[in-house]
Parts: structure tokens; C-alpha cells; sequence
């Protein structure tokens, strides 16, 4: 049995994925066994914290069910999801900023017609949308599917509630773009949120004493026949959490 040092274990394991076929994947497996043995050495990690971060990979994935994603939340709460995000969106000039799906989209969207109210009859504020899907030229792009989504004035969606399931979406819909590009609908004013806090993420936002809260938003998915989707939101002006939203989204959007 051959004894390494510590730097000669980490070459001894890059050099086990020689014979990895795909080039990409044995990239990726090299520089993620890089990133983590430096982690282990910077920190002198010990025992117990490696125990405890295994536990808490365990309830993460012990958390995961088919309506929630608990390992998307922590990459969203760890700045990973918007870093991907970011990375995969360069040289974008004059292009609407891009953002993360969120966990709260669950593709469900009912084509309505323009000027619909989409908030089904949830008390809120009263707020009217509209705008206008053009490629990078101006050109408007007829026939787009816009799905729409964002949470009621006590900070949760459709979807977190039990009445989805028997009364069906809310501030929820699908707008299919005029020949102009427009849509436009009413609905409520959204409010900021938490994300979920009821599991090991949650525990962990509280424990390092971050607070949970994205600042209020509508998302918005564009589909046009032709061009890559464009996943995105709109922030309310003033929102008290617009300068440390949870999944740093506005870090990213402020360090351009
Ligand atoms: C959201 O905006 O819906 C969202 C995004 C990431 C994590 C949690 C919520
Ligand atoms: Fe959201």
C-alpha cells in the first residue's frame, strides 16, 4: 500500500481519472478533486466538521422530494446557481439580464388573454404590466410564449399553498406576444419572501445569520420560436431586501 503525502494524494487522484473517455468529464472531475483537496488543506479540516458536512449533504438530499429541490436551494443560497447562471450569459451586450428559474416555477401556465387579471381574485395592491419582446435589433417577436409568475402580498406562491391543488394557479398565466412583441396583464403587487427556511438550508441561513428574503419580483420565461429562452425577473422599486437578496441575484446585476 503505497503512502502519500498530502500533495502526492491529490495527484495520485487526478491521475485516476486518466482514462476517463470524455475529455470534459475528466476536466471537470480533475479540477473538482483540485478545489476540494485545497479546501481540506486550507481549512485543516477536521474530522468532525467532515462528519457534520456529510450529515448535512444527507438531510439535503434526504429533504429532495418530486415538488422540492433542497441541493438547487443550497447552490441558489451559495451564489453557485447565479454564478452558472452567469458564466453561461457573457457578452450579452443590450440583452435582458438573466436570472435563475427559482423553485416556484412549476409549468403550469394557461395561455390567457392580454389584459387578463392573473391574480384570481387575491386581495394585494392592484398593478398593471405590460412590455414588449424584440430580438437584439428591435425587432419585435410576434408569437412568444410568456409565462409569468410571482408571489400574493404575504410573500408565497400558488403553489406553496394548499388550495392549489383544488383551486388551481394564481398570479400565475402564459401570454402569447401580439405581432408588436406586447403583452400585458393585471394582477397584484408581489412582496418579498423567504425562501424556504423548513430545511437544512434554511438552518444553515439562520445559523450564519443571514436573513432569508429575496426582495419582491415577477418572473417572467420568454420562449421565441427560434431563439434561446430567456429566463428573467423584474424587482419593485424600494424593496427593502434589493441589496442582499438571498440568491444574490442583485450582487451579480450591480458588479457589471
Ligand atoms: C425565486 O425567485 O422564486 C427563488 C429563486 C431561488 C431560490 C428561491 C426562490
Ligand atoms: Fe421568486
Amino acid at each position: 500500500m503505497p503512502q502519500f503525502n498530502e500533495t502526492e494524494l491529490t495527484a495520485a487522484v487526478i491521475r485516476s481519472f486518466e482514462q476517463t473517455p470524455d475529455r470534459r468529464v475528466k476536466f471537470l472531475m480533475e479540477e473538482l478533486v483540485r478545489s476540494l483537496h485545497d479546501f481540506v488543506r486550507k481549512t485543516d479540516l477536521t474530522f468532525d466538521e467532515w462528519g457534520y458536512a456529510i450529515d448535512f449533504l444527507t438531510r439535503v438530499g434526504q429533504k429532495c422530494s418530486a415538488s422540492r429541490q433542497e441541493f438547487i436551494l443550497l447552490s441558489d443560497v451559495l451564489g453557485v446557481s447565479m454564478l452558472v447562471d452567469a458564466v453561461n450569459h457573457r457578452d450579452r451586450d443590450g440583452a435582458t439580464e438573466t436570472t435563475v428559474l427559482g423553485p416556484f416555477y412549476v409549468g403550469e401556465h394557461k395561455p390567457m388573454p392580454h389584459g387578463a387579471d392573473i391574480s384570481a381574485g387575491i386581495p394585494g395592491e392592484r398593478m398593471f404590466v405590460q412590455s414588449r419582446v424584440t430580438d437584439l435589433r428591435g425587432k419585435p417577436l410576434g408569437g412568444a410564449a410568456v409565462d409569468v409568475w410571482h408571489a400574493d402580498d404575504h410573500g408565497y406562491y400558488d403553489s406553496q399553498k394548499p388550495a392549489y391543488k383544488t383551486q388551481g394557479p394564481s398570479s400565475r398565466a402564459r401570454f402569447i406576444t401580439d405581432a408588436d412583441g406586447r403583452f400585458f396583464f393585471r394582477t397584484i403587487l408581489p412582496c418579498s419572501y423567504p425562501i424556504p427556511t423548513d430545511g437544512p438550508v434554511g438552518e444553515m441561513i439562520l445559523q450564519t445569520r443571514r436573513h432569508p428574503m429575496r426582495p419582491a419580483h415577477v418572473h417572467f420565461l420568454v420562449d421565441a420560436p427560434g431563439y434561446e429562452p430567456l429566463v428573467t425577473h423584474v424587482f419593485i422599486e424600494g424593496d427593502k431586501y434589493l441589496d442582499s437578496d438571498v440568491v444574490f441575484d442583485r450582487e451579480r446585476r450591480r458588479s457589471r
